[in-house]
Protein backbone atom coordinates (compact mmCIF):
# COMPACT_ATOMS: atom_id res chain seq x y z
CA UNK A 1 0.00 0.00 0.00
CA UNK A 2 1.03 3.71 0.02
CA UNK A 3 1.51 6.06 2.68
CA UNK A 4 -1.71 7.79 1.53
CA UNK A 5 -4.60 8.37 -0.81
CA UNK A 6 -7.78 10.38 -1.50
CA UNK A 7 -10.22 10.76 -4.00
CA UNK A 8 -13.50 12.13 -4.73
CA UNK A 9 -16.88 10.91 -5.92
CA UNK A 10 -19.90 13.07 -7.06
CA UNK A 11 -23.20 12.23 -5.15
CA UNK A 12 -26.09 11.48 -7.41
CA UNK A 13 -29.86 11.67 -7.89
CA UNK A 14 -31.80 8.82 -9.87
CA UNK A 15 -34.16 9.63 -12.62
CA UNK A 16 -35.22 5.92 -12.90
CA UNK A 17 -34.88 4.41 -9.01
CA UNK A 18 -33.43 1.50 -8.06
CA UNK A 19 -36.03 -0.16 -5.74
CA UNK A 20 -35.71 -3.68 -4.84
CA UNK A 21 -32.60 -6.09 -4.90
CA UNK A 22 -32.47 -9.96 -5.99
CA UNK A 23 -29.87 -10.70 -4.05
CA UNK A 24 -29.15 -8.42 -0.57
CA UNK A 25 -25.66 -9.80 0.05
CA UNK A 26 -24.44 -8.38 -3.13
CA UNK A 27 -26.96 -5.30 -3.65
CA UNK A 28 -27.98 -6.46 -7.05
CA UNK A 29 -31.08 -5.02 -7.91
CA UNK A 30 -33.91 -6.36 -9.75
CA UNK A 31 -34.25 -3.14 -12.11
CA UNK A 32 -31.87 -1.23 -13.94
CA UNK A 33 -31.21 2.46 -12.88
CA UNK A 34 -30.54 5.83 -14.42
CA UNK A 35 -28.69 9.10 -12.69
CA UNK A 36 -27.41 12.48 -13.05
CA UNK A 37 -24.56 13.05 -10.86
CA UNK A 38 -24.03 16.15 -8.80
CA UNK A 39 -20.52 17.46 -10.10
CA UNK A 40 -18.72 19.07 -7.32
CA UNK A 41 -21.18 17.81 -4.08
CA UNK A 42 -19.86 14.85 -2.86
CA UNK A 43 -17.57 12.74 -0.34
CA UNK A 44 -14.10 13.72 -0.53
CA UNK A 45 -12.08 10.35 0.97
CA UNK A 46 -7.91 10.12 2.84
CA UNK A 47 -7.32 6.75 3.45
CA UNK A 48 -3.88 6.32 5.54
CA UNK A 49 -1.90 3.33 7.37
CA UNK A 50 -3.10 4.28 10.94
CA UNK A 51 -0.02 5.25 13.46
CA UNK A 52 -1.78 4.27 16.39
CA UNK A 53 -2.03 0.62 14.70
CA UNK A 54 -5.37 0.71 15.56
CA UNK A 55 -8.03 1.61 12.68
CA UNK A 56 -9.59 4.97 12.92
CA UNK A 57 -12.42 6.71 11.10
CA UNK A 58 -13.60 10.36 10.93
CA UNK A 59 -15.99 12.01 9.31
CA UNK A 60 -16.30 15.89 8.58
CA UNK A 61 -13.04 16.20 10.86
CA UNK A 62 -14.67 14.10 14.06
CA UNK A 63 -13.53 11.18 15.03
CA UNK A 64 -16.07 8.19 15.00
CA UNK A 65 -16.71 5.37 17.50
CA UNK A 66 -15.38 2.39 15.86
CA UNK A 67 -19.14 0.54 16.43
CA UNK A 68 -21.01 3.54 15.22
CA UNK A 69 -23.28 2.24 12.19
CA UNK A 70 -21.10 4.56 9.71
CA UNK A 71 -17.70 3.52 10.91
CA UNK A 72 -18.69 -0.06 10.99
CA UNK A 73 -20.13 -0.06 7.34
CA UNK A 74 -16.68 1.57 6.08
CA UNK A 75 -14.02 -0.33 7.88
CA UNK A 76 -16.35 -3.56 6.71
CA UNK A 77 -15.94 -2.35 3.25
CA UNK A 78 -12.04 -2.10 3.48
CA UNK A 79 -12.10 -5.69 5.66
CA UNK A 80 -13.29 -7.13 1.57
CA UNK A 81 -9.65 -5.62 0.62
CA UNK A 82 -7.03 -6.12 3.65
CA UNK A 83 -8.72 -9.96 4.27
CA UNK A 84 -5.94 -10.94 6.61
CA UNK A 85 -3.52 -8.55 6.15
CA UNK A 86 -2.40 -6.29 8.88
CA UNK A 87 -3.77 -2.99 7.23
CA UNK A 88 -5.08 -0.72 10.30
CA UNK A 89 -6.51 2.04 8.29
CA UNK A 90 -7.34 5.59 8.91
CA UNK A 91 -10.44 6.27 6.78
CA UNK A 92 -11.18 10.28 6.92
CA UNK A 93 -14.62 11.11 4.46
CA UNK A 94 -15.58 14.93 3.73
CA UNK A 95 -18.83 15.21 2.45
CA UNK A 96 -19.34 18.95 0.90
CA UNK A 97 -22.89 18.37 0.51
CA UNK A 98 -24.83 21.19 2.07
CA UNK A 99 -26.35 19.73 5.09
CA UNK A 100 -28.90 22.37 4.22
CA UNK A 101 -30.04 20.34 1.41
CA UNK A 102 -30.68 16.83 3.19
CA UNK A 103 -29.26 14.94 1.00
CA UNK A 104 -28.08 11.24 1.12
CA UNK A 105 -23.92 10.57 1.06
CA UNK A 106 -23.64 6.65 0.89
CA UNK A 107 -23.57 6.94 -2.78
CA UNK A 108 -20.67 9.14 -2.78
CA UNK A 109 -19.50 7.65 0.27
CA UNK A 110 -18.62 4.37 -0.98
CA UNK A 111 -17.78 5.57 -4.27
CA UNK A 112 -14.93 8.08 -3.21
CA UNK A 113 -13.56 5.12 -0.48
CA UNK A 114 -13.88 2.68 -3.43
CA UNK A 115 -11.68 5.12 -5.78
CA UNK A 116 -9.39 5.93 -2.65
CA UNK A 117 -8.47 2.27 -1.80
CA UNK A 118 -7.81 1.57 -5.58
CA UNK A 119 -5.17 4.34 -4.96
CA UNK A 120 -4.30 3.28 -1.67
CA UNK A 121 -3.51 -0.58 -2.39
CA UNK A 122 -2.47 -0.12 -5.75
CA UNK A 123 -4.94 -2.07 -7.62
CA UNK A 124 -5.61 -0.24 -10.87
CA UNK A 125 -8.61 -1.63 -11.53
CA UNK A 126 -10.89 -0.90 -14.54
CA UNK A 127 -13.71 2.13 -13.89
CA UNK A 128 -16.37 -0.67 -14.33
CA UNK A 129 -15.05 -3.35 -11.54
CA UNK A 130 -14.58 -0.16 -9.53
CA UNK A 131 -18.05 0.91 -9.65
CA UNK A 132 -19.25 -3.22 -8.99
CA UNK A 133 -16.95 -3.37 -5.80
CA UNK A 134 -18.77 0.23 -4.80
CA UNK A 135 -22.24 -1.47 -5.72
CA UNK A 136 -21.11 -3.57 -2.86
CA UNK A 137 -21.01 -1.22 -0.32
CA UNK A 138 -23.99 0.29 -1.46
CA UNK A 139 -26.28 -0.14 -4.68
CA UNK A 140 -26.44 3.60 -5.49
CA UNK A 141 -22.69 4.02 -5.55
CA UNK A 142 -22.04 2.19 -8.55
CA UNK A 143 -23.58 5.00 -10.24
CA UNK A 144 -20.92 7.69 -8.74
CA UNK A 145 -18.51 6.39 -9.89
CA UNK A 146 -18.80 8.34 -13.14
CA UNK A 147 -19.73 12.11 -14.14
CA UNK A 148 -23.07 13.36 -16.35
CA UNK A 149 -25.85 10.87 -16.93
CA UNK A 150 -25.35 7.13 -15.47
CA UNK A 151 -26.73 3.92 -15.99
CA UNK A 152 -26.44 1.19 -13.75
CA UNK A 153 -27.26 -1.94 -15.80
CA UNK A 154 -28.93 -4.85 -13.78
CA UNK A 155 -26.84 -7.30 -15.10
CA UNK A 156 -27.04 -10.89 -14.96
CA UNK A 157 -24.68 -12.70 -13.26
CA UNK A 158 -24.79 -14.35 -10.31
CA UNK A 159 -21.40 -12.87 -8.96
CA UNK A 160 -22.31 -9.20 -10.29
CA UNK A 161 -19.42 -8.33 -11.79
CA UNK A 162 -21.80 -7.28 -14.81
CA UNK A 163 -24.09 -4.98 -12.21
CA UNK A 164 -22.27 -1.74 -12.60
CA UNK A 165 -22.63 2.18 -13.71
CA UNK A 166 -21.82 3.33 -17.45
CA UNK A 167 -21.75 6.63 -18.13
CA UNK A 168 -23.87 7.85 -21.05
CA UNK A 169 -22.19 10.27 -23.91
CA UNK A 170 -24.39 13.11 -23.03
CA UNK A 171 -23.99 16.79 -21.60
CA UNK A 172 -26.49 19.22 -21.01
CA UNK A 173 -25.29 22.34 -19.34
CA UNK A 174 -28.70 24.14 -19.32
CA UNK A 175 -29.57 20.99 -17.14
CA UNK A 176 -30.32 22.28 -13.03
CA UNK A 177 -31.22 19.96 -9.90
CA UNK A 178 -32.59 22.14 -7.09
CA UNK A 179 -32.36 20.51 -3.34
CA UNK A 180 -35.19 21.33 -1.51
CA UNK A 181 -34.99 20.44 2.15
CA UNK A 182 -38.02 19.50 4.11
CA UNK A 183 -37.30 19.50 8.14
CA UNK A 184 -38.32 16.33 9.67
CA UNK A 185 -37.53 14.98 13.87
CA UNK A 186 -38.73 11.32 12.34
CA UNK A 187 -36.22 8.90 11.81
CA UNK A 188 -36.78 7.33 8.48
CA UNK A 189 -36.37 3.63 7.77
CA UNK A 190 -33.59 3.08 5.47
CA UNK A 191 -33.44 2.36 1.68
CA UNK A 192 -32.44 -1.00 2.33
CA UNK A 193 -34.78 -2.12 4.70
CA UNK A 194 -37.44 -0.14 2.86
CA UNK A 195 -37.00 -2.15 -0.35
CA UNK A 196 -36.67 -5.62 1.34
CA UNK A 197 -40.50 -4.93 3.00
CA UNK A 198 -41.39 -3.26 -0.39
CA UNK A 199 -40.31 -6.84 -2.20
CA UNK A 200 -41.82 -8.89 0.12
CA UNK A 201 -45.52 -7.54 1.06
CA UNK A 202 -46.19 -4.99 -1.87
CA UNK A 203 -48.18 -6.81 -4.78
CA UNK A 204 -48.10 -3.63 -6.43
CA UNK A 205 -44.07 -3.70 -6.63
CA UNK A 206 -44.89 -6.81 -9.45
CA UNK A 207 -45.29 -3.92 -12.34
CA UNK A 208 -42.26 -1.90 -11.04
CA UNK A 209 -39.56 -3.60 -12.88
CA UNK A 210 -41.85 -3.15 -16.47
CA UNK A 211 -42.20 0.58 -15.62
CA UNK A 212 -38.57 0.79 -15.01
CA UNK A 213 -37.34 -0.89 -18.02
CA UNK A 214 -40.10 1.39 -20.00
CA UNK A 215 -38.68 4.70 -18.18
CA UNK A 216 -35.21 3.72 -18.96
CA UNK A 217 -35.59 3.89 -22.54
CA UNK A 218 -37.65 7.00 -22.54
CA UNK A 219 -35.35 8.75 -20.35
CA UNK A 220 -32.39 7.81 -23.03
CA UNK A 221 -34.36 9.73 -25.15
CA UNK A 222 -35.36 12.44 -23.63
CA UNK A 223 -31.45 13.40 -22.85
CA UNK A 224 -30.50 12.65 -26.44
CA UNK A 225 -33.24 15.15 -27.40
CA UNK A 226 -32.83 17.66 -24.10
CA UNK A 227 -36.28 17.64 -23.65
CA UNK A 228 -36.81 18.63 -20.28
CA UNK A 229 -40.77 18.22 -20.14
CA UNK A 230 -39.70 14.66 -21.03
CA UNK A 231 -37.30 13.99 -18.90
CA UNK A 232 -39.10 15.66 -16.14
CA UNK A 233 -42.20 13.74 -16.42
CA UNK A 234 -40.53 10.66 -16.74
CA UNK A 235 -38.22 11.39 -13.44
CA UNK A 236 -41.76 12.55 -11.34
CA UNK A 237 -43.55 9.89 -12.56
CA UNK A 238 -41.20 6.91 -12.01
CA UNK A 239 -40.20 8.09 -8.66
CA UNK A 240 -44.62 8.63 -7.55
CA UNK A 241 -45.08 4.69 -9.13
CA UNK A 242 -42.24 3.65 -6.76
CA UNK A 243 -43.13 5.51 -3.66
CA UNK A 244 -46.61 3.73 -4.32
CA UNK A 245 -44.93 0.75 -4.07
CA UNK A 246 -43.68 2.01 -1.17
CA UNK A 247 -47.31 3.36 0.00
CA UNK A 248 -48.87 -0.27 -0.79
CA UNK A 249 -46.24 -2.74 1.35
CA UNK A 250 -46.87 -3.56 4.72
CA UNK A 251 -46.35 -2.08 7.64
CA UNK A 252 -46.96 0.58 4.86
CA UNK A 253 -43.88 3.11 3.93
CA UNK A 254 -44.43 6.69 3.49
CA UNK A 255 -41.50 8.71 3.58
CA UNK A 256 -43.66 12.38 3.11
CA UNK A 257 -44.30 14.63 5.74
CA UNK A 258 -47.03 16.84 5.57
CA UNK A 259 -44.08 19.41 4.16
CA UNK A 260 -42.88 17.60 1.24
CA UNK A 261 -46.79 16.97 0.00
CA UNK A 262 -46.68 21.12 0.28
CA UNK A 263 -43.74 20.97 -1.73
CA UNK A 264 -45.31 19.33 -4.64
CA UNK A 265 -48.52 21.29 -4.69
CA UNK A 266 -45.78 23.85 -5.11
CA UNK A 267 -44.30 22.59 -8.21
CA UNK A 268 -47.60 21.59 -9.43
CA UNK A 269 -48.93 24.81 -9.18
CA UNK A 270 -45.72 26.54 -10.92
CA UNK A 271 -46.35 23.93 -13.82
CA UNK A 272 -49.86 25.42 -14.49
CA UNK A 273 -48.70 28.57 -14.81
CA UNK A 274 -45.94 27.37 -17.43
CA UNK A 275 -42.77 26.55 -15.69
CA UNK A 276 -41.03 23.97 -16.16
CA UNK A 277 -40.62 21.93 -13.27
CA UNK A 278 -40.73 18.56 -12.42
CA UNK A 279 -39.62 16.60 -9.08
CA UNK A 280 -38.40 13.58 -7.73
CA UNK A 281 -37.94 11.69 -4.22
CA UNK A 282 -35.41 9.03 -2.33
CA UNK A 283 -36.33 7.45 0.62
CA UNK A 284 -36.65 10.09 2.88
CA UNK A 285 -39.17 13.47 3.06
CA UNK A 286 -36.61 15.99 0.79
CA UNK A 287 -37.63 16.87 -2.60
CA UNK A 288 -35.04 17.45 -5.72
CA UNK A 289 -36.38 19.30 -8.21
CA UNK A 290 -35.57 18.75 -12.34
CA UNK A 291 -35.35 22.13 -14.89
CA UNK A 292 -33.50 24.21 -16.96
CA UNK A 293 -31.27 27.40 -16.17
CA UNK A 294 -34.07 29.85 -18.02
CA UNK A 295 -36.81 28.44 -15.31
CA UNK A 296 -34.64 29.24 -11.82
CA UNK A 297 -35.82 32.50 -11.36
CA UNK A 298 -39.38 31.59 -11.02
CA UNK A 299 -38.81 28.56 -9.28
CA UNK A 300 -36.59 30.02 -6.88
CA UNK A 301 -39.27 32.70 -6.12
CA UNK A 302 -41.55 30.02 -4.58
CA UNK A 303 -38.59 28.11 -2.96
CA UNK A 304 -36.23 30.50 -1.38
CA UNK A 305 -33.58 28.32 0.27
CA UNK A 306 -33.17 26.07 -2.44
CA UNK A 307 -29.85 24.51 -3.40
CA UNK A 308 -29.25 24.71 -7.22
CA UNK A 309 -26.33 22.36 -8.89
CA UNK A 310 -24.94 22.35 -12.39
CA UNK A 311 -24.14 19.06 -13.22
CA UNK A 312 -22.79 19.62 -16.05
CA UNK A 313 -21.39 23.11 -15.22
CA UNK A 314 -17.48 22.85 -15.69
C1 LIG B 1 -34.51 5.46 -3.27
O1 LIG B 1 -28.28 2.53 -2.67
O2 LIG B 1 -29.08 3.51 -0.49
O3 LIG B 1 -32.31 6.38 -3.37
O4 LIG B 1 -28.02 -0.71 -1.87
O5 LIG B 1 -29.24 -0.95 0.27
O6 LIG B 1 -27.34 0.65 0.11
P1 LIG B 1 -28.48 -0.03 -0.62
O7 LIG B 1 -29.53 1.10 -1.01
P2 LIG B 1 -29.30 2.56 -1.61
O8 LIG B 1 -30.75 2.82 -2.24
C2 LIG B 1 -31.06 3.97 -2.94
C3 LIG B 1 -32.53 3.99 -3.20
C4 LIG B 1 -33.07 5.27 -3.78
C5 LIG B 1 -33.15 5.21 -5.31
C6 LIG B 1 -31.85 5.34 -6.07
O9 LIG B 1 -30.94 6.07 -5.64
O10 LIG B 1 -31.79 4.74 -7.15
Amino acid sequence: VKPSAEAFAPSNIALCKYWGKRDNALNLPVNSSLSISLGHLGTHTRLALSDSGEDKVLLNGKEQALDSPFAAKAIAFWDLFRRDQILPIEINTTNNIPTAAGLASSASGFAALTKAINEFANLNLPIDVLSAFARMGSGSACRSLFDGFVEWEMGQLEDGMDSHGIALEASWPDLRVGLVKVETGEKAVDSRSGMKRTVETAHLYQSWPMQAAMDIQKLRQAIADKDIDALGMTAEHNAMSMHATMIASWPPLLYWQPASVAVMQNVWGLREQGVSVYLTMDAGPNIKLLFEADQEAAIKAVFNDMEVVAPFAS
